[in-house]
């Protein structure tokens, strides 16, 4: 196990304990610490019962005939013989129970232009796009990739694929042209759905023209569709004739009314292309029903959701946080919530804190990342704002620093809005750990307890109990990932072998405490956390060795201050070549090109060959002590001890 051993050590000393203030208790769903309780062992001892009633507040078309089937575990099935439609439950439910004219999204662009949204013009909006997909010969079960900025047609294509029964492929907008063909091949998508750009920090990014690039092999595509967002900036948006059409030109002349269609449990409701150990990220896949109830009830438990709520998640539709948490959870719980387009620093450090203030949001869910950029950016920036109409603040996606929690707690929160720090990934679908604000007292950078229905556990690698070691996950939960897209076995192997499938593991390490909290300590596998995105370090070392001058090459994490997680790349190349910043450069360019911007290294390093064992096994380990600055200790098991005296030279040269 590779857990990191100094987030253990800085978190492991930290014993500040925060109850929620009691005017939070007295209005909170889950009220007070014993309620949580009781409520928790319900779930535990009877977990159908307990799911069966939270899926009595949603709209069924037929009941399920059981609630858990476990018969081909690990391929579960949850809410079996059930037909129902998310969309319905996002949208219709709303207006059927006269709240159609509540604002579902109050959405801002970059540059400041606004729209607002209520639940009966979404509706609308995702009729007539679900038919406009329709009149294009899209089909239940189709796969359809969304590639678009963040604004409100994405969150209309996500609905309207639900709609029809369409499996959505929602790829983050920071994704390269090489990323889209991977996915686009990987699902056999028939349909790309993008814009022909999008704003990020004043700048337009042209969307269409990496799609087109990114599909130009891609037969399986028949159609794009491309919403117009650069009015301001017209973009140069070439459209390629029988292939492409203008959103707006497809949604003019369709009928108003589209009936969700009636969907089985286990159909396939989206695709999400997340990394893992090896080159190729996999598709998570979600199915219908058991992600319905989970997004929908730890939306309502974990923020709290009242009817007169504002709510506004920072993520970018993209990741699963904004499926979970702008979309589908949010969305069923009908609250208003507000949807940003761009950078945080645009035009200036304070934006975030300006919206807050217009909308006057009540939730605010960011990721650490975006809390220590502020941190470093000053107070000024806040204190100069109104954020008197806070109640709750959450955080997610990496662990949070002790030090970033408390400046959250103070200067955004007030020392008055209770923090959740949830932990959950791609594949679980919605929070696993997490406190409950109006009942659990918050550690300053700990998830803390289970929601309920979740049995967490730490273990050794040979499945015994320990204090400190590896979460794994006891019994199935609804939002759980049913599979990976095209690969059942690359599941089992990943998920469900590790301790011979009666746990499922989800590569963290972690640590419980004297209260029995969880505190999250990491990735266990080569899994590095970058700005809260995910990113395997044996993507970008495929990407490497593609170069002809580059023999082989190890990446790894390390500690970063703002991102959390950075990534150090070692790369030994062939005789001849110059080891320098031109040869630097052109590797950054295949990463820009492979993945994404947001995958480049902090640092490239040249050697001549990497620290190995006697076996020939690139001791990572060392790679990351060196890249960290440590002392190394005992190098004698490696085949050639000179290598890290080369490579720490190096590395302290800077
Ligand atoms: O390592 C954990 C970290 O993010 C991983 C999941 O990444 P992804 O599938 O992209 O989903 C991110 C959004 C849910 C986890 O395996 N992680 C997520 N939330 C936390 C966290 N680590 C510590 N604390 C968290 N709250």
């Amino acid at each position: 196990m590779t857990t990191d051993n100094s987030s253990m050590e800085s978190v492991s000393h930290e014993h500040r304990k925060f109850p929620p203030a009691s005017e939070f208790v007295k209005s909170a769903h889950i009220s007070g610490e014993a309620a949580y309780k009781a409520l928790y062992e319900k779930s535990i001892q009877d977990p159908e019962g307990f799911w069966a009633e939270a899926a009595e507040e949603l709209h069924w078309f037929k009941k399920w005939d059981s609630v858990l089937d476990a018969s081909e575990a690990p391929f579960f099935k949850w809410f079996d013989g059930s037909r129902t439609n998310l969309s319905y439950n996002c949208l219709d439910r709303h207006i059927e129970a006269g709240r159609g004219d509540k604002i579902a999204i109050h959405w801002e662009g970059e540059p400041g232009d606004a729209r607002d949204i209520s639940y009966k013009q979404m509706h609308l909006e995702v009729c007539r796009f679900a038919n406009a997909m329709k009149a294009r010969g899209v089909k239940k079960g189709d796969r359809i990739a969304i590639y678009l900025p963040m604004i409100p047609e994405l969150a209309i294509a996500v609905l309207a694929c639900a709609r029809i029964g369409a499996v959505h492929s929602v790829i983050f907008a920071g994704f390269s042209a090489d990323s889209i063909r991977d996915r686009v091949l990987d699902s056999e998508t028939c349909m790309v759905i993008t814009a022909d750009g999008g704003y990020r920090r004043g700048k337009m990014l042209e969307l269409k023209q990496i799609v087109d690039e990114g599909i130009a092999s891609c037969e399986c595509v028949k159609d794009v569709v491309v919403v117009k967002r650069g009015d301001a900036h017209p973009v140069d948006c070439k459209m390629q004739e029988g292939r492409d059409s203008w959103y707006h030109d497809l949604v003019a002349n369709v009928d108003d009314d589209c009936p969700a269609e009636e969907m089985e449990a286990e159909d396939l409701l989206f695709l999400l292309y997340t990394s893992g150990t090896t080159g190729k990220p996999k598709g998570i896949m979600h199915t219908t029903a058991g992600y319905q109830v989970y997004s929908y009830l730890t939306s309502k438990y974990v923020f709290d959701l009242k009817q007169d709520d504002v709510y506004w998640c920072t993520a970018d539709v993209g990741w699963i946080t904004g499926h979970t948490y702008i979309v589908y959870g949010i969305m069923q719980n009908g609250v208003t919530q507000v949807m940003y387009e761009g950078a945080p620093n645009h035009p200036d450090e304070g934006r975030f804190w300006d919206i807050i203030e217009k909308y006057k949001v009540s939730i605010f869910y960011t990721a650490p990342t975006a809390i220590r950029a502020f941190m470093k950016w000053g107070d000024d920036w806040v204190t100069r704002k109104d954020l008197s109409s806070l109640r709750l603040l959450g955080t997610v996606g990496e662990p949070i620093n002790p030090e970033a929690w408390m400046w959250y707690h103070k200067m955004i929160g007030a020392e008055r809005c209770p923090i959740v720090d949830t932990w959950w990934q791609t594949e679980t679908g919605g929070h696993m750990l997490t406190p409950m604000p109006g009942a659990t007292a918050t550690k300053p950078g700990c998830a803390t307890l289970p929601f309920f229905g979740i049995e967490p556990a730490i273990l050794t690698d040979d499945g015994e109990a320990v204090e400190a070691g590896i979460l794994a996950i006891k019994k199935p939960w609804p939002g759980m990932l049913r599979g990976i897209y095209g690969d059942p076995q690359r599941f089992k192997d990943t998920y469900w072998c590790k301790w011979g499938g009666k746990y499922y593991f989800p590569g963290d390490g972690a640590r419980r405490d004297e209260d029995g909290y969880i505190w999250i300590l990491g990735r266990v596998d080569d899994v590095v956390n970058v700005s809260g995105h995910r990113i395997g370090t044996a993507e970008l070392e495929s990407v490497f060795v593609e170069h002809k001058d580059v023999a082989e090459s190890a990446v790894v994490g390390v500690p970063h201050e703002i991102k959390g997680q950075g990534l150090v790349a070692f790369v030994t190349v062939i005789d001849g070549r110059e080891q320098d910043d031109q040869l630097r450069k052109e590797l950054v360019t295949m990463i820009d090109k492979s993945i994404g911007k947001f995958a480049r290294p902090e640092r490239i390093l040249f050697s001549s060959d990497l620290p190995k064992t006697r076996s020939g096994k690139i001791m990572r380990r060392i790679l990351r002590d060196i890249a960290e600055g440590k002392e190394l200790g005992n190098v004698t098991t490696l085949a050639d001890p000179t290598v890290v005296q080369d490579l720490q030279q190096q590395y302290l040269k800077g």
